[in-house]
């Protein structure tokens, strides 16, 4: 159990596929909570966690279902306040006396809530429908409640959801039908902040504190044993790893493999950066000879990606095999890595790129997994590595792939274009930052095309690749805009780009958004 003089909030799981978004509004707002499966959480454990505020969440199962999940009835016993949110709000109409009902009236997607006759609105539903009269929430439910439990009253209601939002405000019990955590319910902060302030807390849990915590719990899982961490030089695994070190110092070790399909210079300053600052045991595997050789002559997509994954996998294997005692393998798994398979709606969805990690490796080497940034998205895990000092220059860095330049010269994969491309896109992120747009864009890069064009330089024909820039704007990758450079700006980069990277006589702009188009050329 975590230790933290914090006051904490319980949020049992039911099993969404959004309950780590409660998670997440909560640290936004400080307040310090742990999420345990609701199976874990028993009169003892109540007591132990000793929580000041509850929270429970949804999850796919009906409660209309003989043996599906519940709280401890104790819970709803202990003064504690409690806020359900769509199955938490079932199951505590179940538990307290009401009546819920298989779904006849599935909704799903936008819908909007309208104040029941009579409720003051204060308490946790104060600031909301104040600008329209209404607000929008996001339900995805197919069960719903019929009949209130004693003690609490209707403060909002949609069209399929007569009880939308409901109190007893005597026990500070909230419940709501729809999940006020996701984006498609704006105003559901309001209500979460609304509740934690209620419930007493100050908002004193900061990154520093997840910080303390997160090396605790590393301790805690690594003991005196060993750990590897393949870095890639990206924010993620170089947070994952500066995190850990200073969790457990010289039982980490890192491998560095560079694959030949890194940026210009992207070794050497990876390399160094971990050199200068950390004190971290690391390998530098320069292996490019062994991928470059086996991807030549593969040009499709998911070829390459697969054989970069399994290269990969065979080189870490064995320069990990070289440290005694290797028992855990750290990754910079984020959390929109863990839901990215599933899709919110529920049922997995397809395959689009099969993406290159060392997954396949714990398995294979009997290896368990260190993964401290599993709960965090991509600016709470920039945050983390300004806590841990990280330079600035690193942390803002833009994502950047495993299979790495592979995926951005579709088509065959030559030392030649890698060459020409590695040069290109040099000049393109050196006319972003000196326009003072890199932190303004999610990625940017240049992707060398299959294809040769003529073109006038000088007196002379030419016959060299066309190029495309892509830039996009993007909260997590997951959806994606092209970014709106002026056409002065374009102008500039092309000319600088044809006068100054031989091989190139013909650049265009990629104007797709995601979807449907995808951040990456392949
Ligand atoms: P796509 O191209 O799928 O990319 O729109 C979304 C984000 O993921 C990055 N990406 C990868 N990252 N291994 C990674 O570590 C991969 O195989 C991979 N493929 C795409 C991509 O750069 C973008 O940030």
């Amino acid at each position: 159990m975590s230790q933290t003089s914090h006051d904490r909030l319980l949020i049992i799981d039911f099993g969404s596929q959004v309950t780590q978004l409660i998670a997440r509004r909560l640290r936004e707002l400080n307040v310090y909570c742990e999420i345990h499966p609701y199976q874990n959480v028993t009169e003892e454990s109540l007591r132990e966690i000793a929580p000041r505020a509850v929270i429970l969440s949804g999850g796919p199962d009906s409660v209309t279902r003989e043996g599906s999940p519940r709280a401890p009835q104790v819970l709803f016993e202990m003064g504690l306040p409690v806020f359900g949110i769509c199955y938490g709000q079932q199951v505590m109409m179940e538990q307290l006396g009401g009546r819920v009902e298989g779904g006849h009236h599935a909704e799903y997607g936008r819908a909007q809530v309208t104040p029941a006759e009579g409720h003051k609105l204060d308490g946790i539903f104060a600031g909301l429908f104040t600008e329209t009269g209404r607000e929008q929430v996001w339900m995805s439910h197919g069960d719903r409640v019929t009949a209130l439990a004693p003690g609490f009253e209707v403060v909002a209601t949609s069209p399929n959801a007569p009880y939308a939002m409901i109190a007893d405000e005597a026990r500070k019990f909230y419940a709501v039908q729809f999940h006020p955590e996701v984006h498609h319910t704006p105003n559901g902060k309001v209500m979460l902040e609304n509740f934690v302030r209620m419930a007493g807390f100050t908002g004193d849990w900061t990154m520093a504190a997840y910080k303390d915590e997160a090396i605790r719990k590393i301790r805690e899982q690594v003991g005196d044993r060993k750990v590897i961490c393949g870095l890639s030089g990206g924010v993620d695994s170089s947070v994952a790893a500066v995190l850990i070190h200073e969790a457990i110092g010289e039982q980490l070790t890192c491998v560095f493999v560079d694959h030949g399909l890194l940026r210009l210079n992207e070794a050497d300053e990876v390399v160094k950066m971990f050199r200068d600052n950390y004190n971290i045991p690391l390998i530098h595997a320069d292996e490019s000879d062994l991928f470059l050789g086996e991807l030549e002559g593969v040009s499709d997509p998911e070829e390459k990606r697969k054989t970069i994954g399994r290269l990969f996998i065979d080189v870490f294997q064995k320069h990990a095999d070289s440290i005694e005692g290797a028992e855990f393998l750290a990754q910079g798994t984020l959390y929109p890595d863990v839901i990215e398979s599933v899709s919110f709606s529920g049922g997995p969805s397809v395959t689009i790129k099969s993406h290159h990690n060392v997954g396949g490796l714990p398995e294979k080497m009997g290896l368990k997994l260190v993964e401290p940034l599993r709960e965090l998205f991509k600016d709470e895990v920039r945050a983390l590595g300004r806590e841990l000092g990280l330079p600035d220059s690193f942390i803002g860095r833009h994502p950047f792939p495993g299979p790495g330049l592979a995926i951005r010269c579709p088509g065959e994969i030559t030392r030649e274009k890698l060459e020409i491309l590695r040069k290109a896109d040099a000049v393109y992120i050196d006319q972003i930052r000196k326009h003072g747009l890199y932190d303004e864009i999610w990625q940017a890069f240049v992707a060398i095309l299959p294809v040769r064009t003529v073109g006038v330089m000088g007196d002379g024909r030419t016959y060299d690749y066309a190029c495309a820039l892509r830039a996009v704007t993007s909260v997590d990758g997951m959806t994606a805009d092209y970014y709106p450079f002026s056409h002065d700006f374009l102008g500039e980069t092309a000319t600088r780009i044809i006068n100054e990277v031989k091989g190139i006589n013909r650049v265009t702009y990629d104007i797709t958004s995601k979807p449907p188009g995808t951040i990456e050329w392949e």
